[in-house]
């Protein structure tokens, strides 16, 4: 099973890279399975050139490849201006249409430096993925004042959120094989 987890901004020095990172990591020794990580600074500079939607950037491939290629995505998302960012949403875009998400399960961890821990950006995926027609798993998982609770190393601290990312991890694996079933 190949699991993705998309960090969903470009933003260098990034928190959710690192959430993102220790999630990626998780699935792999949790449960075993291959993951791997979709880092948008990888996005292709002259991916926001009008031409682009024709005529792909040749450096977008990989990143496409890798989409499609996984038996489910995890977005992992931060709040931006009361919504996901704007980079996310352009690799959204240059995703082919339909397979990139078509019945392709997707899971959502959303993380904000305020109180309501990225809910407003996940849902507003829901609404994406959810008009793309993926499977989506509805566990969530959020990250409320993401600048006290998450460690270096991309690890929320114990608590209540931390176990609901361990659950979400075992969940959406067998989420993964039962659409598969
Ligand atoms: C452009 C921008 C807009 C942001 N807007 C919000 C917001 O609307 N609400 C919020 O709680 N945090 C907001 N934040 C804070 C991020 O959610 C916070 O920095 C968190 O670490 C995740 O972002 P990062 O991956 O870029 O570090 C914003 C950060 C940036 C860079």
């Amino acid at each position: 099973m190949n699991i993705t987890i998309i960090s969903g901004t470009n933003r260098e020095g990034s928190t959710t890279l690192r959430v993102a990172a220790h999630v990626t990591s998780l699935y792999a020794a949790q449960e075993g399975v291959n993951a791997s990580l979709l880092d948008l600074r990888d996005l292709p500079a002259d991916l926001l050139s009008p031409t682009a939607y024709a005529n792909k950037p040749a450096a977008l491939q990989p990143l496409v490849d890798q989409v499609l290629a996984s038996d489910g995505l995890v977005v992992v998302t931060p709040e931006y201006n009361g919504s996901y960012p704007g980079a996310l949403k352009l690799f959204i875009d240059m995703l082919p249409f339909p397979q990139a998400f078509e019945r392709r399960p997707v899971c959502y961890i959303g993380l904000a430096a305020g109180y309501w821990g990225g809910i407003r950006p996940v849902e507003q995926l829901q609404q994406v993925f959810g008009y793309r027609n993926a499977h989506q798993y509805c566990e969530r998982v959020f990250f409320p004042a993401v600048h006290k609770t998450v460690g270096e190393d991309g690890a929320p601290e114990p608590g209540l959120a931390a176990d609901l990312l361990t659950s979400q991890v075992r969940g959406f694996v067998e989420f993964i094989g039962n659409t598969k079933a």
